[in-house]
């Protein structure tokens, strides 16, 4: 027989052919002559309605076990559908279970679940609405990030996840070892790590920025998409301690043009999304947050604000609200003033260029006023930073300078200084945290809920 994903066969005509469907039941209604199943297999947000009688094998002991989450096969054939909200349904010749969900204890019942109860049960929420949602337009988004680069000729690169350098700076790598722990070698005090597995401390990679640069310095346009770590103690709603992040980095490019990416990017990506994930996107727009879809489709035809943080700093200055943190030239943006400036002041995303050099990373390009460098951040209405990025330095002495005056060690840093002693050009990039535009695309608040498997600061079950 014709087996079908319920996404293909509410496609098609009610013909009567035969089809045979499997999935989980969500919910059962049941009279003493017939019933109707909801089935659902992941494979779209609707459900496929069955209906079957007492014509069946087995009638009345199925009635009994088909309870919200057995999974099952279905033969029947499909025909219209007699009732409201569906335009087929399948008339069932035969339904057999392959394992039972016993209702005293399977915790996913027909009702609304909180999301905090849900991290509790990761391995069953995929089978939720929201959480599969969730699923199918991550999935969509990364493929539509795959698609905007290579239209564009962008070479995808694989960088490393074990790493020795930690490229941010702001010491949240893992560390990643072999020693054992509860008799560590010791040199002079100090931990040998010359007779650890690599001969050196490494730890789990917190951005394949360098390893970018490494490979746009031959390959012209490159991007990488993979797993990064920080070992964050920020417990709050946008911070994961294993997340996703999307990488280009481009030769030839100054931080003017790598804005102009980050906006083309973005609007790319969103109009993918609303294009590609409408039955999701209704789903999210309804019952998680009524703005979203009018929120994508006004941010890919808006034209992005492009402010210094200077300015930045002015226009919070000005403000006649009262923020937690002090506003003052050189204090880092927190989230509530780039929520301000997104939501309040300018309504559509912002991209802040030209921060104090001591809040960012040693690898920005210095300004001529030797006080800001070429930073750029994209801030979104809802959630602030999503996008964090640079031009970088490519001048070897301002690049030997900053490092040593940071007190790091340029002997760890030779093979990046080298791509500033041999064919050196201006180049930039960014990294868009991948969940915090799952957030932003779903409406989703809280970013443990737009990953299968969340790993934060006291979690990492399943
Ligand atoms: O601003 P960040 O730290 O920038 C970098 O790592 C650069 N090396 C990127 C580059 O230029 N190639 O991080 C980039 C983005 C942030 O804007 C944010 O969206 C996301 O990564 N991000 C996190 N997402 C979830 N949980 C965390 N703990 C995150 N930290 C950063
Ligand atoms: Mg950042």
């Amino acid at each position: 027989m014709n087996q079908k994903s319920i996404k293909a066969l509410l496609g098609m005509k009610a013909d009567q052919q035969d089809i045979v469907v499997k999935g989980w039941v969500r919910t059962k209604r049941e009279s003493k002559t017939f019933s109707f199943l909801e089935i659902n297999d992941g494979s779209c947000l609707s459900n496929l309605q069955v209906i079957f009688d007492q014509n069946i094998p087995e009638y009345a002991n199925l009635t009994v076990k088909l309870t919200t989450g057995t999974s099952v096969k279905v033969e029947g054939r499909l025909v219209s559908s007699q009732g409201g909200g569906q335009s087929v349904e399948l008339q069932a010749t035969l339904i057999a279970i392959y394992g039972l969900a016993d209702p005293e204890t399977y915790p996913l019942q027909k009702k609304r679940h909180s999301f905090e109860f849900l991290r509790d049960i990761a391995h069953l929420r995929p089978r939720t609405n929201t959480i599969s949602a969730v699923l199918r337009v991550r999935n969509a988004l990364s493929m539509a990030i795959h698609h905007f680069f290579q239209e564009r000729g962008f070479v995808y690169i694989h960088t490393p996840i074990i790493t020795s350098s930690d490229c941010e700076g702001s010491g949240e790598m893992f560390q990643v070892t072999t020693l054992p722990m509860d008799k560590v070698p010791l040199n002079a005090g100090k931990v040998d790590y010359t007779r650890d597995f690599f001969g050196k401390r490494t730890g789990l990679t917190v951005s394949g920025q360098l390893e970018g640069e490494i490979c746009a310095l031959a390959l012209g346009d490159i991007y990488t998409f993979g797993p990064t770590f920080r070992a964050e103690h920020s417990n709050t709603a946008r911070h994961l301690a294993e997340f996703w992040m999307v990488e280009p980095e481009m030769a030839f490019c100054d931080i003017a043009q790598n804005m102009d990416v980050a906006e083309a990017f973005l609007k790319y990506i969103f109009a993918y999304v609303l294009e590609h994930c409408q039955e999701d996107m209704a789903f999210f727009n309804h019952w998680v947050d009524k703005t979203v879809i009018r929120t994508l489709e006004h941010i890919s035809q808006e034209k992005f604000e492009r402010i210094t943080y200077t300015e930045a700093v002015k226009k919070l200055a000005a403000a006649k609200i009262e923020f937690e943190f002090p506003v003052a030239w050189g204090k880092d943006l927190q989230s509530e003033h780039e929520k301000y400036l997104t939501e309040q002041v300018y309504k559509k995303p912002v991209m802040i260029t030209d921060y104090p050099k001591t809040s960012k990373a040693f690898y920005m390009k210095m300004n001529a006023d030797d006080k800001t460098v070429r930073a750029l951040d994209v801030l979104v209405p809802r959630l602030g930073e999503i996008i964090g990025g640079s031009e970088r330095e490519n001048d070897y002495e301002q690049l030997l300078n900053r490092i040593k005056s940071l007190n790091l060690n340029p002997a760890d840093y030779h093979w990046y200084l080298d791509l500033r002693r041999y064919g050196s050009v201006p180049h930039a990039g960014f990294g868009l945290g991948f969940e915090r535009l799952v957030q932003f695309v779903t409406g989703m608040q809280n970013i443990r809920d737009v990953i299968p498997f969340p790993r934060t600061h006291g979690s990492a079950a399943f």
